[in-house]
C-alpha cells in the first residue's frame, strides 16, 4: 500500500502542527504521530514560552541570557533570529486560538524562570503546552488539506538507499522521498511518498530511567535520520530537569515546574538549609544545569534520594490560582505545598542537540527538514534556556515551511521505491527480551551517562551497549515489526550517539560535565559561531 502527499509531517507536537498548518495551504499534508495526536512532550509543558514582549525587556536581554546559557557554544545569528522573531510567533499562536493568562492591566502576564534576567515567560496557569496542542489540534482537524494518521509509527526515512544505490556518511546528495510507516493495527507498512518531509519526533528522555518526558519521547527521529546518513550534533548535552517530583514508581516523572521557583520556592536539604547560594549567585533560579548539578552534589553528600523545594512561606491563594496542576498533583500524594516541602530530584528532560539543520530548518539531506526537539538548530549551544524550547520550535516550523513552499516545485515524486520487505520475519513471542533490554539500557544511561560523567564510565556505558545493540540488531532483523521492537532500536542508537559524543569532548561546559575534564576548553569544541 502506498501514498503520495506534497507535505509529510512526522510528529503532531507544536512543530509538526504549527508545520503542517503553514505548508497545508499549498499541498496535501499528511501528519503521522505515533500515538493519540495529542500525546506529546508539548502538552506536558507547564512554565510557557519565552518571548520579548514589553519594555523594560528587549529582544538583546533575551539574546544575552540565551548565550549566558549556552556556555559559548550556541550559533549566535540563529539566536538572533529565534528572538527577534518570537514576538510575531506568539502573536499568531495568539491568532490561531492560544490563549496566554493576563494580569488586571489586561497586559500578558509574564512569569520568571532560571537564567532570565527578566520576567518573559507566556503561560497558562501551569498547562501551557496542553492549551497550546488543544488550540493548534482544533485548527489541523478542521483543515481539509491535512489528513491526520494517529497511531501510525514511522519506522525509517525512505532514500537513495531504497533504490539499491549506496550511501555513506559521507555522501553529499542524498535525498529524501518519503518513509515507511507502520499502522500496528493491521500490522501494514503504508510507504508514504511525499515531495518535502518534516521530522519533528521529539525528544529521547526514555533513553533514561527516570525522566519527565512521556512515553513517546524514544528519540525516533534522530535514530532513523542517523540511519538515512543525516548529520546529527551535540547529542552529549542532555537537560536533566532539577526538580521532577519524587514519588518513586512513578513513569514518567511528574515536573515540578521552575515556573514555581520563579515565584519565589526555594531549594533546601531535607534538613531544611538552603544550600544553593554556595553554587551560584542566583540561588534557586540559577540556570539549569548549575542547579542540577548542585542538587546531585548535595544527595550524594548527603546520601538522601531527595532534596525539598520549600514554597509553604508563599500566599497560599496565589499559590493554588498560579500553579494549579502542581497543586492538585502533590495533593493527589498527600503533599500539601502550601504546608508541606515538596520533595524533588533531577530528572532527564530535554535533549539538546539533535538532527543538525540550518536557519531554514534544513537536514543535511535533501527535501528532509527537522524542527523542535529533534533538531539542533544552534539556538541552545551547550544548555537550553528555560522556555525557550517551545519558542525555538514556532520559530523554526514557520522558517521550514516557507523554505519547503517555496522550494516544493523543484522536488518530484520517486515512483520506483520498492514496497516494504517483510520477508523471512517471524513473530517475536518474548516481549521480555524487549522490556528487560530497555531496562537494562536505561540503567546504563542513567547510572554512567548522567549529570556528571567520567572516562571510565563512559568507557562502561559503551562496551555494555555494543551487546545490546548486537542482540537487539539480531532480534530486529528476524522479527515481525512491531513498536516496542522499533523504539528500543532507536534507544540505542540514541544512546550511542549521546555517548560517543560525551567521549569525544574532552571538557567540561554546559550540559556536560566530566570528573576527568573539570575545565572548560580555551578553544571551542564544534563551534558553529
Ligand atoms: P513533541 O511535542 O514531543 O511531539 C513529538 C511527536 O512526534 C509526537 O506526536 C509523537 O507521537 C511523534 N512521534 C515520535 N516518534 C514518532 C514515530 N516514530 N512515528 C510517528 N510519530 C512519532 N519547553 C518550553 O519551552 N517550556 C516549557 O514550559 C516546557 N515544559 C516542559 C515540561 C515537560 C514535562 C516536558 C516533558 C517538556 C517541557 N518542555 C518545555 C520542552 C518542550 O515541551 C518540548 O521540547 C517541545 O514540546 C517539543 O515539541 P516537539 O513538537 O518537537 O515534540
Ligand atoms: C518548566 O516548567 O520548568 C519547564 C520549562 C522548560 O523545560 O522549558
Amino acid at each position: 500500500m502506498h501514498k503520495k502527499v506534497d507535505f509529510l509531517v512526522i510528529g503532531s507536537g507544536i512543530a509538526g502542527l504549527s508545520f503542517a498548518l503553514k505548508v497545508s495551504e499549498y499541498g496535501k499534508v499528511c501528519v503521522v504521530t505515533k500515538n493519540l495526536a495529542e500525546e506529546t512532550a508539548t502538552k506536558y509543558a507547564q512554565g510557557g514560552i519565552a518571548a520579548v514582549m514589553y519594555s523594560p525587556d528587549t529582544y538583546e536581554k533575551h539574546i544575552k541570557d540565551t548565550l549566558n546559557a549556552g556556555d559559548d557554544l550556541c550559533n549566535e545569528k540563529i539566536v538572533r533570529i529565534t528572538i527577534t522573531e518570537s514576538t510575531e510567533r506568539i502573536k499568531e499562536l495568539i491568532e490561531w486560538g492560544a490563549q496566554f493568562d493576563k494580569t488586571d492591566s489586561g497586559k500578558y502576564s509574564l512569569g520568571k524562570e532560571g537564567g532570565h534576567s527578566e520576567s518573559r515567560v507566556l503561560h497558562h496557569k501551569d498547562s501551557t503546552g496542553q492549551e497550546i496542542i488543544r488550540a493548534l489540534l482544533q485548527k489541523v482537524k478542521s483543515h481539509p488539506n491535512i489528513e491526520l494518521l494517529e497511531n501510525h509509527f514511522t519506522i525509517d526515512l525512505i532514500t537513495q538507499h531504497h533504490l539499491g544505490i549506496d550511501i555513506s556518511r559521507g555522501t553529499t546528495d542524498i535525498k529524501c522521498y518519503g518513509a515507511y510507516v507502520l499502522c500496528p493495527d493491521s500490522g501494514e507498512v503504508v510507504k508514504v511518498l511525499a515531495k518535502k518531509i518534516l521530522l519533528a519526533t521529539g525528544g529521547a528522555g526514555n533513553v533514561y530511567s527516570t525522566t519527565t518526558n512521556p512515553e513517546i519521547a524514544t528519540g525516533d527521529g534522530i535514530a532513523m535520520a542517523y540511519r538515512a546518513k543525516a548529520r546529527i550534533e551535540n547529542m552529549e548535552f542532555v537537560q536533566f530537569h532539577p526538580t521532577s517530583l519524587y514519588n518513586p514508581g512513578e513513569v514518567p516523572s511528574f515536573l515540578i515546574t521552575e515556573a514555581l521557583r520563579g515565584f519565589g520556592a526555594i531549594l533546601k536539604t531535607t534538613h531544611g538549609e538552603e544550600f544553593m547560594h554556595k553554587y551560584d549567585d542566583r540561588g534557586s533560579l540559577a540556570p539549569r544545569d548549575i542547579v542540577a548539578r548542585a542538587i546531585d552534589s548535595e544527595m550524594k553528600h548527603s546520601g538522601d534520594d531527595y532534596v525539598y523545594l520549600d514554597a509553604t512561606f508563599l500566599k497560599a491563594n496565589e499559590l493554588i490560582q498560579n500553579f494549579p496542576t502542581v497543586y492538585a498533583k502533590c495533593l493527589s500524594i498527600g503533599i500539601d505545598i502550601t504546608k508541606e516541602k515538596i520533595p524533588v530530584v533531577p530528572a532527564a528532560h530535554y535533549l539538546t542537540g539533535g538532527i543538525k539543520v540550518d536557519e531554514h530548518g534544513l537536514t543535511s539531506i535533501k527535501n528532509l527538514y527537522a524542527t523542535g526537539e529533534c533538531a539542533s538548530t544552534g539556538l541552545h549551544g551547550a544548555n537550553r534556556l528555560a522556555s525557550n524550547s517551545l519558542l525555538e520550535s514556532a520559530v523554526f516550523s514557520n522558517r521550514a515551511a516557507k523554505h519547503a513552499t517555496k522550494t516544493r516545485y523543484e522536488s518530484n515524486f520517486c515512483d520506483n521505491i520498492p514496497d516494504w520487505d517483510a520477508e523471512g520475519k517471524v513473530l517475536n513471542e518474548e516481549m521480555v527480551l524487549i522490556t528487560q533490554t530497555t531496562k537494562e539500557l536505561q540503567s546504563i544511561m542513567s547510572n554512567y551517562v548522567g549529570i556528571v560523567r567520567s572516562d571510565l564510565r563512559l568507557k562502561r556505558a559503551i562496551d555494555r551497549l555494543e551487546l545490546i545493540y548486537k542482540e537487539t540488531e539480531d532480534l530486529y532483523k528476524r522479527s515481525i515489526l512491531s513498536v516496542p521492537i522499533c523504539e528500543l532500536r532507536n534507544l540505542i542508537n540514541v544512546a550511542y550517539l549521546i555517548i560517543k559524543m560525551a567521549q569525544q569532548r574532552k571538557e567540561s561546559r554546559g550540559l556536560h560535565y566530566s570528573i576527568d575534564y573539570p575545565d572548560k576548553a580555551e578553544v571551542k569544541m564544534n563551534s558553529r559561531r
